[in-house]
């Protein structure tokens, strides 16, 4: 090792799962004033899966965690901790992340829930980073899980049509690097937040509030205008701090909201779409489960490969947004 010689953290298994029922565009049009048409030219999206009524996040997510446990080879008791990144848990709490260690029969380390929307996973990587770099843990999974079918209102059609369920995990395993780009693991981190945008996405609903559950409401074209713009930057910012150049990028791994936001995105960072992993077709917008769906996708396609820069970057309610660049 080097006097420079750091901490990374190093992705060792990815896994996902998403609920069997598959909800084509076609089922939206024979309750609502809207077509196959309509949401493939403006989302991308052809169909979605929904959660069963008796499968929960947790669920979804321990389903997930299992593939992740299963891709990276290691018995759970060798995690030291859980993050699940979800803004739609199972009860208000106990957080999804301790019911999914109960149900991995896990009984040591420590498990937590991050609320960032649909930036959530990537909050989570920032997260388990920390905990890593400070050596406070050696192995954490990061899991975003989603049953955003469950706020949604089935009469808006302007946002019911978008969203599905569905869950991603991968595992973080510390390993040592050189303090360079050319490490595996997390070389960078990017992330924002600003309150002020609150009404262009949120759900009218909530413990103290209404002590309601409530529905998700979203100014479409707002969230779309802000989202290129500030993707891009994030994704940008996080390279210029991982000192990479865009032509280093192997694969951008993207929110999964609307192909549109995906397309231009890519454009704007000067990249062409055969290096962005794109799932949204097949799964809608999962929120935080999105970036993990797409992760362990792109790993099974035998796409995303070691040594990969990949950059995954997303936006969400708050508005809240970040990137993360990292060796694969
Ligand atoms: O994950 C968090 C981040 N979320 C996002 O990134 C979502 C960002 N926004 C978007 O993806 C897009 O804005 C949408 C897909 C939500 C909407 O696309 P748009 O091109 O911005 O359409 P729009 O909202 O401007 O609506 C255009 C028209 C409207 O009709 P008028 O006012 O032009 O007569 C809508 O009422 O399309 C109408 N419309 C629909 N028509 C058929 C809205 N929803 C539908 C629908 N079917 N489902």
């Amino acid at each position: 090792m080097t006097q420079n010689a750091v901490t990374r953290a190093v992705v060792i298994g990815t896994g996902h799962y998403l609920p069997a029922r598959v909800v084509p565009n076609a089922e939206f049009a024979a309750t609502l004033d809207t077509s196959d048409e309509w949401i493939v030219s403006r989302s991308g999206i052809e169909r979605r899966h929904f959660a069963a009524e008796d499968e929960h996040t947790s669920h979804l997510a321990t389903h997930a965690a299992r593939a992740a446990l299963a891709n990276a080879g290691i018995p759970v008791e060798s995690l030291d901790a859980i993050i699940v990144a979800t803004s739609t848990p199972d009860l208000t709490f106990p957080s999804v992340a301790t019911m999914v260690q109960a149900q991995l029969g896990m009984t040591g380390g420590f498990a937590f829930d991050v609320q960032a929307v649909c930036a959530g996973f990537v909050y989570g990587l920032a997260n388990a980073n920390a905990l890593i770099v400070a050596g406070t843990a050696r192995r954490v999974m990061v899991i975003g899980a989603e049953t955003f079918s469950r706020i949604m209102d089935w009469t808006d059609r302007s946002t019911c049509v978008l969203f599905g369920d569905g869950a991603g995990a991968v595992i973080l395993e510390a390993q040592p690097g050189s303090g360079t780009s050319q490490d595996r693991g997390i070389l960078s981190i990017d992330l924002h937040s600003d309150g002020r945008h609150k009404d262009v996405l949120f759900v009218d609903g909530g413990v103290s509030s209404t002590g309601t559950a409530g529905h998700l409401r979203m100014l479409g074209k707002e969230v779309f205008r802000h989202a290129i713009e500030k993707l891009a930057k994030t994704a940008d910012a996080a390279l210029q701090k991982a000192g990479l150049e865009a032509d280093a990028v192997d694969w951008i791994v993207p929110h999964q909201a609307n192909l549109r936001i995906i397309r231009g995105t890519a454009q704007k960072l000067g990249l062409t779409m055969d290096k962005v992993i794109v799932t949204v077709a097949d799964h809608g917008n999962t929120s935080a489960a999105s970036i993990p769906l797409a992760l362990s996708v792109g790993v099974a396609e035998g796409k995303i490969k070691p040594g990969d820069i990949v950059v995954t970057e997303a936006i969400g309610g708050g508005l809240a947004w970040g990137a993360v660049v990292l060796r694969w």
